[in-house]
């Protein structure tokens, strides 16, 4: 199947993206109700959207561009077929929410094990009241307070959502996204969306649409690229059906920000302990994983940088032996690739055998003082601005590949908040694989 691919650029897409932004929570939600209210009155030949349809190339004003690529996306979803959009978080790969067939295509186009339950994306109230029931006050409230926003909630399931949705289960994962696309997307579709993370099972989630594209053009029908995502990780899903509110995935909406809300909030002790199953299926699988070997290294800075300079010293010594004695064990060095996919002042010199890389931070960057050739250093970002470290991870993951890297080592400094959630996702994508020094 030939993928359509449609850039939109959203006049607003500054207020969306989060980065830098601590206050995101409640600013950008409003900012998106906004955006969202006003899109169809707006008048569109305000000068700033003939500056966009200018850079976009569009002969038509921007707003009739996205509303003409919206109703198509709107038209798939409707017809069955599967339209990869961005959110706030990550990419996602949408299909309609009640069609069991669409399920089961994205479980196909991801290669995603069906006990592994769908997020239904919504646009308005009516939509949450249309798919659950028996909805407690405490998930109102912080429905309200969250959305739209990077918060996922567990409801019960009423009948209408079929069980390939939700895999088999009685209750619903139900989330507004706060993406002005998202939200018109699932309003032309007039159907709830359900949409996982638009990569293939077991890679890093998308933060740009050329993500998705590689992993899942020529498998789905349309893919709407809105540009790079704000938030860089999956949302916070919070299950709503217990007693208590309990944290079944660690996200930008921290626990501290759910217990300004409701009380009693747990995490799942799947979370923590690794013989516990955890409560959302997915979450036990090895998700966000690069291909090369992951090792984290926790412990005081210093400390830190020495065992991973000490470990890339013995790599390069133990190759360079295996250099004298055969030939054999080089492994290619996809020159144009590796170039192309990067950034010119980011060029990783090729043509050795070993591929290594350091994701560190700014604090410590200077602290590695390899050649670009023995081991490329990438920093995720200064330690006290955990938005950039979320929304820089996945990229940087994905471009290790890209690059071919074959060994990572990378630094564990990350805390509460929104620095739990990166740990999360580090600890998942290195296997759990840690160094304490
Ligand atoms: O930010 C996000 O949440 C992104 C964007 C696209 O919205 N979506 C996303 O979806 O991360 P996905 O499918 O990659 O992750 C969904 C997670 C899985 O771990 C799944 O097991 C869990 O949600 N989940 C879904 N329904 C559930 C349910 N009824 N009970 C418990 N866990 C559930
Ligand atoms: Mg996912």
């Amino acid at each position: 199947m030939d993928t359509i691919i449609s850039k939109i650029k959203w006049n607003n897409e500054d207020k969306v993206n989060s980065d830098s932004d601590d206050s995101k929570g409640s600013k950008d939600s409003k900012d998106s109700k906004d955006s969202k209210d006003s899109k169809d009155s707006k008048d569109s030949k305000d000068s700033k959207d003939s500056k966009d349809s200018k850079d976009n190339n569009y002969s038509k004003n921007n707003k009739e561009y996205i509303d003409e690529i919206l109703n198509k996306a709107g038209e798939f979803i409707r017809n069955g077929e599967l339209v990869a959009f961005p959110t706030e978080t990550v990419y996602g790969l949408g299909g309609n929410a009640y069609d069991k067939n669409a399920s089961k295509k994205i479980y196909e186009a991801k290669g995603r094990p069906s006990d592994n339950p769908l997020i239904v994306h919504v646009c308005n109230m009516n939509q949450v009241e249309d798919v659950a029931e028996n909805i407690s006050d405490e998930a109102y409230e912080l429905m309200d307070r969250f959305w739209p926003g990077p918060m996922t909630v567990i409801l019960n399931k009423k009948d209408i959502v079929p069980d390939e949705t939700t895999g088999g289960l009685k209750t619903v994962a139900v989330r507004m996204p706060d993406n002005p696309i998202a939200l018109g997307l699932i309003e032309k579709a007039g159907v709830p969306i359900a949409a996982p993370s638009a990569n293939t099972s077991g890679r890093p989630s998308p933060t740009l649409a050329k993500h998705v594209e590689d992993d899942l053009s020529g498998k789905i029908a349309m893919i709407l690229d809105g540009g790079e995502v704000g938030i860089g990780i999956e949302s916070t899903i919070v299950d709503m059906t217990e007693e208590k509110p309990v944290i079944l995935r660690p996200g930008y909406i921290s626990k501290t920000m759910l217990e300004d809300v409701v009380t009693g909030v747990e995490t799942d002790k799947g979370l923590v302990d690794e013989n516990v199953a955890p409560k959302a299926p997915g979450m036990k699988y090895r998700h966000y994983a690069p291909k090369g070997e992951f090792t984290l290294y926790k412990g005081e800075p210093d400390k830190v940088v020495n065992a991973i300079n000490s470990e890339i010293e013995k790599l390069l010594a133990s190759n360079s032996n295996k250099e004298e004695v055969s030939t054999d064990e080089i492994v290619e060095s996809p020159i144009g690739d590796v170039e192309s996919s990067i950034g010119d002042n980011e060029k990783l010199s090729v043509g050795r055998k070993l591929k290594i890389a350091v994701i560190c931070s700014d604090e410590t960057r200077d602290k590695y003082t390899w050649n670009d050739e023995c081991c490329k250093v990438i920093s995720l970002g200064s330690r006290r601005e955990m938005n950039s470290i979320s929304h820089n991870l996945y990229r940087v993951l994905r471009d290790l590949d890209d690059m071919g890297i074959q060994y990572i080592f990378g630094e564990v400094f990350f805390r509460e908040g929104l620095g739990d959630a990166v740990m999360n996702r580090m600890l998942k994508a290195a296997g759990h694989n840690i160094v304490e020094t």
